[in-house]
């Protein structure tokens, strides 16, 4: 069904424990995915993009993370409501992830067929020779040259491009219904980037949810039906490719894409943001935006802004457009005796 909404991220807070301090990596996140789109979620390093990632799947819990808050509503159903045991088996078959870093994702010890096999046998109950013979054309499918020699072999043997593929495969073995793909290309050389971004292009065109995690507004530009731009743990705009790229609301996202090159070559100077991203610890309640940002005003230093719905389908979490409607969503209680 066009439009229906698979996946419903609302209210969303997870902060790491650390012994020194709490970090809050997602303050407040709310976003959906509908069927069949690319959602990337885009913003500097450092912003929450991982940790949002890590905290609809839950991983983050085995991280020193917690989620503190909100719900995570596939089909409807809260995930954050379900015992480990329901969450393994979703993961790895409904919903998978490729990890930003798959160097320390794969199991070293294990050779790359068998992990990519794992998940089949684990959640489709394949046997073990029918779980090799769909990784092998998992391998073919995604480009990794004579898959019947290298399935055999173990990640070290494996350029990070080539790892990065495995990790793909081992994503796609049971045909999961959402993709999370976080930074699948930022580790890689510009020709491997390039290969590695058409097996994604590929998926977008066969119609797959993906979320998609990059800070690479070109690569956005490339992949995205709809984006999120993050700042600092929290949601700075939503909107479509077109409304961010035509129309950017966000002084932060309009920072963003002044830093990317011309492609007229009329302006040879790159720009860049000036200052640096917030800190996240203890933050205080005003706009995390506003020591960088142009328009700052008295009451930016106050409060921090709500999201205004400044069109359908678009947010912006800015008093510049406080004229807008306030975006209501679907208020979640903060859960109880958590900080
Ligand atoms: N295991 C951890 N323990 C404590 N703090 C963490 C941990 N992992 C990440 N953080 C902090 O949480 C915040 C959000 O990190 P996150 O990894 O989500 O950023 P990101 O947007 O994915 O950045 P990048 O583009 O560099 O991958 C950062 O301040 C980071 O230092
Ligand atoms: S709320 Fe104020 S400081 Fe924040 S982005 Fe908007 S104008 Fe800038
Ligand atoms: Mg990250």
């Amino acid at each position: 069904m066009a439009d229906e909404v698979i996946l419903e991220v609302r209210d969303l807070r997870a902060y790491y424990f650390t012994p020194l301090a709490v970090v809050r990596a997602v303050d407040v996140v709310t976003f959906d995915l509908r069927r069949g789109e690319t959602l990337c979620l885009v913003g500097e390093s450092g912003c929450g993009k991982s940790a949002t990632a890590l905290a609809i799947t839950r991983l983050i819990e085995g991280l020193r993370g917690r989620i503190v808050g909100g719900e995570v509503l596939y089909h409807g159903e809260d995930l954050l409501t379900y015992p480990p045991a329901r969450m393994r088996r979703l993961l790895g078959s409904r919903i998978a992830m490729v990890f930003q870093d798959p160097q320390s994702s794969l199991n070293p010890v294990l050779k790359v067929g068998d992990q990519i096999a794992e998940p089949m046998r684990l959640h489709l109950g394949m046997t073990q020779r029918q779980a090799r013979e769909r990784a092998l054309e998992l391998m073919k499918q995604i480009g990794i040259p004579a898959a019947e020699k290298r399935i055999d072999d173990y990640p070290h043997q494996f350029s990070g491009g080539m790892k990065q593929r495995v990790m793909v495969a081992q994503a796609l073995a049971c045909n999961p219904e959402i993709l999370i793909a976080d930074e699948p290309t930022t580790a890689l050389d510009v020709t491997t980037k390039a290969q590695v971004l058409d097996i994604f292009r590929n998926l977008k065109q066969q119609r797959m949810s993906i979320i998609f995690i990059t800070h690479d507004m070109g690569v956005v530009a490339e992949m995205a039906d709809r984006i999120v731009v993050m700042y600092g743990g929290r949601v700075a705009e939503v909107g479509s490719l077109l409304d961010i790229f035509d129309k950017p609301q966000h002084p932060y996202t309009q920072a963003l894409l002044r830093c990317l090159p011309d492609p007229s070559g009329a302006n040879q100077k790159l720009e860049c943001i000036p200052g640096t991203i917030p800190g996240l610890v203890d933050p205080p309640d005003d706009c995390n935006f506003n020591p960088r940002c142009p328009y700052v005003m008295p009451m930016c230093l106050e409060k921090r802004p709500p999201e205004y719905v400044t069109a359908p389908g678009r947010r912006v979490a800015c008093y510049l457009h406080r004229e807008f409607p306030v975006f209501e969503g679907h208020p979640v209680p903060l859960m109880k005796g958590v900080v």
